[in-house]
Formats: structure tokens, sequence, C-alpha cells
């Protein structure tokens, strides 16, 4: 799978993020000699330079050699220092690289204002389960990339989980809405689901444990499965069971449904937001 990627990478930023696809890219084959790291917290800051000595890792792009030319670079900064750190990185244009940018908000017209119009540009959102290699990322490609620019990104992207592609950049919004900022809703679920169960009288400690390892459970049954979320909820609900009881009330109007349509109609507002 890696074969076309053969080529080097420039990493900048490498935190949650730029770390969790740094550790799939290892165990995906790739050669830490090839990969470059712009981190202005430096080696010690980032786990997989331990494990990796042959891994370069400078804390500002002008460090950057000379005789260092990128067939990536991958933008994982924070979204509010983005504008200010772009511009340095159009000294590679001549490179001819594709600019992979996991930045939330950030349109790929935005990247090419600040690098030029002839940068080839990818857009992608990732999400926290890439930590694990259990990701989801949707890339968009800017007008005019070069078919090998794509199917790098979605290597380098397939590394930590499954990869989608969008046309039509205006939907990246509502995909940061889903499955960007998604894992939280999970978390949040769980998290409500333990308070809950303390309410009812268990202990703490069992509450949590029952919590994690239902949401977990079903969201392996989500993974392995092919049944729909909607077919393995009414599996498992008996009418007039206690599943049903409680589905009475979160289906309930105003309930989960309406909540859940709210909260990513306004996650999506704010990523228009953030983009503007
Ligand atoms: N985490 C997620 O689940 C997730 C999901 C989708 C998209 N993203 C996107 O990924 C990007 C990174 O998010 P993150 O959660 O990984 O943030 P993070 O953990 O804060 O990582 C950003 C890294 O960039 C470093 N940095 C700061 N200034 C830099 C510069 N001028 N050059 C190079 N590196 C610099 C930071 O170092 P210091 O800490 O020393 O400042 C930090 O290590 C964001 O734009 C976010 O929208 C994240």
């Amino acid at each position: 799978m890696l074969a076309i990627m053969r080529g080097t990478i420039l990493l900048v930023g490498c935190g949650k993020m730029g770390g969790a696809l740094l550790e799939g890219w290892f165990k995906r084959g790739i050669n830490p000699v090839d990969v470059m790291i712009v981190e202005p917290a430096g080696r010690t800051a980032i786990s997989p330079c331990g494990k990796h000595p042959a891994l370069s890792c400078v804390p500002v792009v002008r460090d950057v050699p000379r005789d260092f030319h990128p067939d990536v670079v991958v933008f994982a900064v924070k979204p509010q220092i983005f504008d200010a750190t772009v511009p340095e990185y159009a000294r590679f244009l001549s490179d001819r690289p594709v600019y992979l940018s996991v930045v939330a908000g950030k349109t790929t017209a935005a990247v090419r204002a600040l690098l030029g119009p002839t940068a080839e540009v990818v857009r992608a959102m990732p999400n926290t389960p890439a930590s694990v290699g259990k990701g989801i990322t949707v890339c968009y490609a800017a007008p005019g990339i070069d078919d090998l620019h794509c199917q790098i990104c979605n290597v380098l992207m397939s590394a930590v989980g499954k990869v989608s592609w969008v046309k039509d950049e205006a939907l990246m919004d509502a995909v940061t809405a889903v499955s960007g900022s998604g894992p939280a809703y999970v978390f949040l679920l769980a998290e409500s689901m333990e308070k809950a169960g303390i309410e009812a009288g268990l202990p703490a400690d069992i509450a949590s444990e029952l919590a994690r390892a239902t949401v977990a459970g079903a969201g392996a049954m989500l993974e392995q499965l092919n049944d729909s979320a909607s077919d393995l909820r009414t599996n498992v609900t008996s009418p007039g069971g206690t599943t049903a009881a409680a589905l009475n009330v979160l289906m309930a109007s105003g309930g989960v449904q309406d909540l859940m349509t709210r909260a990513i109609a306004a996650a999506t507002q704010r990523s228009r937001e953030l983009a503007k």
C-alpha cells in the first residue's frame, strides 16, 4: 500500500493529531529518515522521537536543511497560528509537494492565499480516534490537484483509520460537525450514562466501568456488523421491556434526535464562522 509513498514528509506541528499521524505512518512502514518535523517544543516533547533516533526535528522552518525536499508538507498546527505559520512554507513550492492540511476551518483557498495559487492543496478532517488507529478522515482536494497527490494523502490519512473524499468543500463544515467533533458527543454519552448510573444507586467505579464498556461494545458492533444503527437498536428493544422504557424517554419530542440535530447545526455554523 505504501509503494506510492516513497518520498519525504515535512510534518508541521507534532501535537495530538500530528503525533497520532506520525505513529500511524511508522506502523505502516514509513521510514523515519524520510520524515522531518517542525515543532517548537523540540524532540523531547514528541514521544516517537525516543523510539526513532533517525527522526529529525527542528524548532523552526528556517532550520530545515536546504537539501531537504519534501514530497508532502503536512500542516497540523492550531488554526489560531495557521495564517502566521503557513507562508514560510512557500519556500518548498519549487519542489512541487502536496500541502496536506488537517487544520479545522481553513479552506483550500485560504491555504493557497497564503502559499500561492499554484500550491497543490488537500484539506483533511480527521478525528481523535486516529490516536488509536480508529479515526475517520474526510478529504477534499483543491481544484486541479494531481491524482498521485490525492493518492499520497489517502495513504497518509489511512494510516490512522478510514478515509472518505468529498467533491464539494462546503460539506467540510458538516463533516467537522459530525465526525471531527463527534467523538466528544460519544464521550458525553458515556459520561451521562455514568452519572445516571450513580443516580440510580450504582457505586461510581461500577457505573464508570459499565458506561465505558457499553459504549465501546456498542461501537464495536457498529464497526463489525453490517446492520444499520437503527436495526441494531430495534434488535435489542423488546416491546414493553426495560430498553423500550428508556427509549420512550430518549426518543420523545425534544429528545436525543432533536438535540443532536441542533448540536450538529451549531457545530456546522461554528465551522463556517471559523473559516471566515
Ligand atoms: N486533535 C484532534 O482531534 C483534531 C481533529 C481534527 C483536526 N485537528 C486539527 O489538527 C490541528 C492540530 O490540533 P492538535 O489537537 O494536534 O493540537 P496540538 O496538540 O496543540 O498540536 C499543535 C502542535 O503544533 C505546535 N506548534 C505551535 N507553533 C508551531 C509552529 N509555528 N510550527 C510548528 N509547530 C507549531 C505546538 O507546539 P506547542 O504546544 O509548543 O505550541 C503543538 O505541538 C488543529 O488545527 C486541529 O484543528 C485536530
